[in-house]
């Protein structure tokens, strides 16, 4: 039997949850300290929340350990040199929030004294902020009564009120219903606790239902189709484009590497010189004259709108390169490269055993 009981019940149930099964992360204040007073520091939750866009909570913690022990304050970051964020950003991927956070750490650091605003609204304005970053951080780090709509907490809206109208149509609604659901108290362990049973409970695929304290309100439940929600829209396929990419070292062992431009995909970001990606024949466009060796091995990576396959191209070379800089091997790290770009690298390593990689 589906119960009733109102939104006020139902947040209050979610939050007795959140008391005894909230997840332990490193920018988190959990629950019995929240209740003894401890605030979270804005510029961890701030930190923490762009970090999670579409990247896992697992991926987070390093990168998340790695800034604050380098950067342990919005100003430090503030004063930070790009290419230091950009390397050390390297992997987590969409490295136009990598810039956008130096750019907004450098807003709050020099126009707010190092204080972040404490509203939602004023917090939007700052470069990199949109509606969910907003509303996160005003509810986890200042308890405003905003409303946090990720992925996780559609999909409990969905199910909870047996939403059948696909994404992204339906994401007002969803959004709507969350609001409704937002209590005046603890605003900030609510939203926590919405999205920590979506990561955890009312999981994607086989959500446990048997351990969801909403189970006897869930209408998605009720009806045998909450493993069903939401539904979403089919997915566009995504073209492939093609390139070529150049790894290459002089006769001292140094890489030649670049910078790629700020705008655009991977912006800022150190890599390898490539060819134009295009969809169809693409032009080689080797960074200097060499002898070019193909090792028939292919780097793919997917981004969000494509996929890309790159004809990888090594050479030993001490010609003046055209564009990029031969970076000395003592102070290169292939971790300081964008995903993509350090696959190009492990397959250049050792191009006779490797024919492809795509490993993400
Ligand atoms: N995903 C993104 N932000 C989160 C948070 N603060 N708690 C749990 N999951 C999250």
């Amino acid at each position: 039997m589906r119960e009733k009981i109102g939104s006020d019940g139902l947040s209050a149930v979610l939050l007795t949850w959140y008391d005894v099964h909230a997840r332990e992360m490193p920018w988190r204040v959990g629950p019995s300290d929240r209740a003894a007073g401890v605030r979270p520091d804005p510029y961890r939750v701030w930190l923490s929340e762009v970090m999670l866009q579409q990247t896992t909570v697992a991926a987070v913690r390093s990168y998340f350990r790695t800034f604050t022990e380098r950067w342990p304050t919005v100003a430090h970051l503030a004063a930070a040199e790009d290419a230091d964020v950009m390397a050390a950003w390297a992997g987590l991927g969409y490295y136009a929030r990598a810039r956008n956070l130096l750019k907004c750490a450098r807003v709050v650091a020099h126009d707010f004294g190092g204080v972040f605003p404490g509203t939602a609204e004023d917090l939007r304005r700052l470069p990199g902020i949109g509606p969910y970053t907003s509303a996160a951080i005003a509810a986890i780090a200042f308890d405003q009564p905003e409303t946090v709509v990720d992925g996780n907490v559609e999909r409990v809206m969905a199910r909870l009120h047996a939403v059948e109208t696909p994404l992204p149509t339906a994401k007002a609604g969803l959004t709507q219903l969350a609001a409704d659901l937002t209590p005046g108290a603890r605003p900030g362990d609510y939203a926590q606790a919405v999205m920590d049973l979506g990561a955890t409970v009312c999981t994607p695929r086989n959500p446990a239902c048997g351990i969801c304290p909403l189970v006897h309100s869930c209408a998605g439940r009720a009806a045998g189709i909450a493993a069903e929600l939401p539904r979403k829209l089919p997915k566009k396929t995504k073209p492939t484009r093609l390139g070529y990419v150049y790894v290459l070292r002089n006769s001292a062992g140094d890489w030649l590497l670049e910078t790629r431009p700020d705008k655009g995909l991977l912006g800022g970001m150190l890599g390898w010189p490539t060819s134009d990606w295009v969809e169809e024949a693409p032009t080689e466009a080797p960074p200097l004259p060499a002898d070019w060796h193909d090792p028939r091995a292919e780097v793919r990576h997917t981004f969000t709108h494509f996929h890309l396959r790159l004809a990888l191209r090594v050479a030993v070379s001490d010609a003046v390169p055209e564009r990029g800089a031969f970076v000395p091997a003592s102070a290169f790290s292939p971790a300081s490269l964008p995903t993509v770009m350090r696959k190009a690298f492990d397959l250049a390593r050792d191009p006779l055993d490797a024919s492809v990689i795509d490993k993400k």
